[in-house]
């Protein structure tokens, strides 16, 4: 009998929300597995406080987009899901080790996240950024082992991707230019043009995202035009899913959100919506998601969970 396809019978949007549950709910038995009480090799210890606060920061929360664009961008190239599983946790704890800081007092001063008490809140501000450090080191130790992808070829080249895309060229950057935008390094901060914010964006988190949408191409070793498809998906998707989340502060429910709203302006943020309008930014919003999804036109219906996928970053509402 020959197979359905789903995305036929169900709807290619109804496709993407059961496999971005599937892949959050792998991932969270991954993380949990992996933030296991147990020293392995290598280790002396795991003190108690300090994994219980990775835990908190990483587990029981979060869309879970960046292993969801791994995972499914992957099975593209034929990659194994526990291989593809494994960078997608990576990313992750990149990601949360990046919220648990974003949310510092010294950084964006945040009490709620993911619904819940941000971590320095629910433990206390050194732990969170023990917490936050010990993640971003786990990431790298999870890309180096060989249960990650067994050329060790390619683990490099996933370590030097994620590391350029995390560090200071790329999310941290980032992170830099978006606080040294609200004035609090200079009596005049310069006026971040449109162009200056799209850069700023990229950076704090086109970067991750953008990684997120190669890593696949690179555990399947992807020839150059196929990479550079996923890359300009990536790009796109990554300054979508930005524009996306700062429409969210101006218009978005915290209850729903599961973070507090109305902050950026506030702030004193550079943000697209306050540089160009929220009409506008919806604009541009739109257009991304038109660049993201035709990037990936060569794949043909392979790609339609994808292309979904951009168009749920642009309409989410958390
Ligand atoms: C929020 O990211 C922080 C930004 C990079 C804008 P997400 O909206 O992906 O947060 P979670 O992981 O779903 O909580
Ligand atoms: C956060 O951007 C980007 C990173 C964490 C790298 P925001 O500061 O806009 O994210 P939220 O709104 O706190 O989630
Ligand atoms: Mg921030
Ligand atoms: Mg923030
Ligand atoms: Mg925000």
């Amino acid at each position: 009998m020959a197979s359905v396809d789903p995305v036929k019978k169900k709807g290619v949007d109804a496709v993407f929300q059961d496999r971005l549950s599937r892949v959050a709910q792998d991932t969270e038995v991954l993380l949990d597995r992996l933030l296991g009480s147990r020293p392995i090799d290598g280790e002396l210890a795991r003190p108690t406080r300090l994994l219980e606060a990775m835990r908190y920061a990483s587990l029981g929360g979060g869309k879970r987009l960046r292993p969801f664009l791994v995972v499914e961008s992957a099975t593209l190239f034929h990659v194994s899901r526990p291989s593809s599983l494994l960078v997608g946790a990576a990313v992750e704890c990149v990601h949360c080790y990046s919220l648990a800081h974003d949310d510092l007092p010294a950084m964006d001063n945040d009490d709620l996240r993911r619904g819940r008490p941000t971590t320095h809140k629910a433990f206390d501000e050194a732990t969170a950024i023990l917490a936050g450090d010990g993640l971003l080191t786990l990431a790298f130790d999870i890309l180096s082992r060989p249960e990650t992808h067994p050329d060790a070829a390619v683990r490099l080249e996933l370590v030097s991707a994620l590391a350029r895309s995390a560090g200071f060229g790329g999310m941290v950057g980032g992170q830099m230019l978006d606080l040294a935008a609200e004035g609090r390094f200079d009596a005049l901060p310069p006026k971040l043009r449109d162009q200056d914010v799209k850069t700023l964006q990229a950076m704090k988190t086109g970067a991750l995202l953008r990684f997120a949408c190669v890593a696949g191409s690179i555990l399947g070793k992807a020839d150059q035009v196929q990479r550079a498809a996923f890359e300009r998906y990536g790009s796109a998707l990554g300054e979508a899913f930005q524009i996306a989340d700062d429409l969210l502060d101006v218009e978005g429910d915290p209850a729903t959100v599961g973070k507090a709203t109305g902050k950026d302006a506030a702030a004193h943020k550079a943000t697209l919506v306050g540089v160009l309008g929220p009409a506008a930014a919806r604009r541009r919003l739109e257009s991304l998601v038109i660049d993201a999804q035709a990037a990936l036109n060569n794949f043909g219906s392979d790609a339609d969970v994808l292309k979904a996928a951009a168009r749920f970053v642009a309409t989410r509402r958390t």
